[in-house]
């Protein structure tokens, strides 16, 4: 098992979900070359195998692992083959998540939104997130870190997509009720509310409302991937041991306006 001896997770295991795409596996490759054992979890576990791959060519140590994280037992599943294949988990990234348009429900406003585009967005975006927590808070010890991914909208109201505002505004409340129930126990709970990236989460967005974003952001321009990866890894890192129960907005100055 290979561990860089230096880097900000030098010798960490940690644990992404959501790692085959965007954000997760710009993660994954950060975390790596900062010296942490990736376990890489995905519904997609041809993209979690492939770049697992990649990650272990750079002489890292990084393993594939399936899971949704809407179903309790894959989840469980997931926890527990981490802690069987690196004896213990230090830090975990709660990434996985789906847009409107993975639901069916681009465009429609609050009334309109049927039953079954709401439950699949809060099951995979927020009951997703409390599931991991619940298996990876048993798993971990004091100087562990879990970081959940929220997004601006988990910060500020979005227009026609009420129910992934909803999933995110919860993630943010899950993140700080669980820093306070496990603070005393040294584990740090944070959440990260990147504004608009670029991946394929938003490629469906018309180039039009993509440059309206772009205008209406201070920095001027959507973020890469990497520029949110760098934040999880700090959070995942002991170079952060006096934050939690923190939503960073990642967002270019979106939400100041
Ligand atoms: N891209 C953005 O503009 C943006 C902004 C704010 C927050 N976010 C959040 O960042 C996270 C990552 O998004 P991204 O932009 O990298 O998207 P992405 O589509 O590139 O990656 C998402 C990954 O999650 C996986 N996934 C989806 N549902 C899953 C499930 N049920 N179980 C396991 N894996 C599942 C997908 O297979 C994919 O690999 C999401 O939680 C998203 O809400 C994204």
């Amino acid at each position: 098992m290979q561990g860089g001896g230096q880097g900000l997770l030098a010798g960490k295991i940690v644990l992404i979900t959501g790692a085959a795409s965007g954000i997760g596996a710009a993660t994954a490759r950060a975390a790596a070359r900062d010296g942490a054992l990736v376990a890489l979890a995905d519904r997609n576990l041809d993209g979690a195998r492939a770049l697992a791959q990649e990650i272990a060519q750079s002489g890292a140590t990084a393993e594939a692992l399936a899971v949704d994280v809407a179903d309790r037992d894959s989840v469980a599943a997931m926890v527990a083959g981490v802690v069987d294949r690196f004896g213990r988990l230090d830090a975990a990234l709660n990434n996985a998540g789906i847009g409107s348009n993975e639901t069916g429900s681009t465009g429609l406003r609050t009334g309109e939104l049927d039953y079954e585009s709401w439950r699949l967005m809060i099951d995979v975006n927020l009951t997703g997130v409390w599931l991991c927590m619940k298996h990876e808070l048993v798993a971990m010890t004091a100087g562990a870190s879990i970081v959940n991914m929220a997004s601006i909208a988990g910060l500020v109201g979005m227009p026609m997509a009420s129910h992934y505002a909803a999933a995110k505004h919860g993630v943010i409340g899950l993140t700080k009720s669980a820093a306070i129930d496990y603070g005393r126990a040294g584990i740090r709970v944070n959440a990260i509310c990147p504004g608009y990236v670029e991946t394929p989460l938003i490629a469906h967005s018309s180039a039009d409302k993509l440059e309206a974003i772009a205008r209406k952001t201070p920095i001027g321009r959507l973020a890469r991937p990497e520029e949110i990866a760098d934040q999880a890894v700090w959070l995942m890192s002991d170079r952060s041991a006096y934050v939690t129960g923190a939503a960073l907005a990642v967002d270019g100055g979106f939400t100041s306006t």
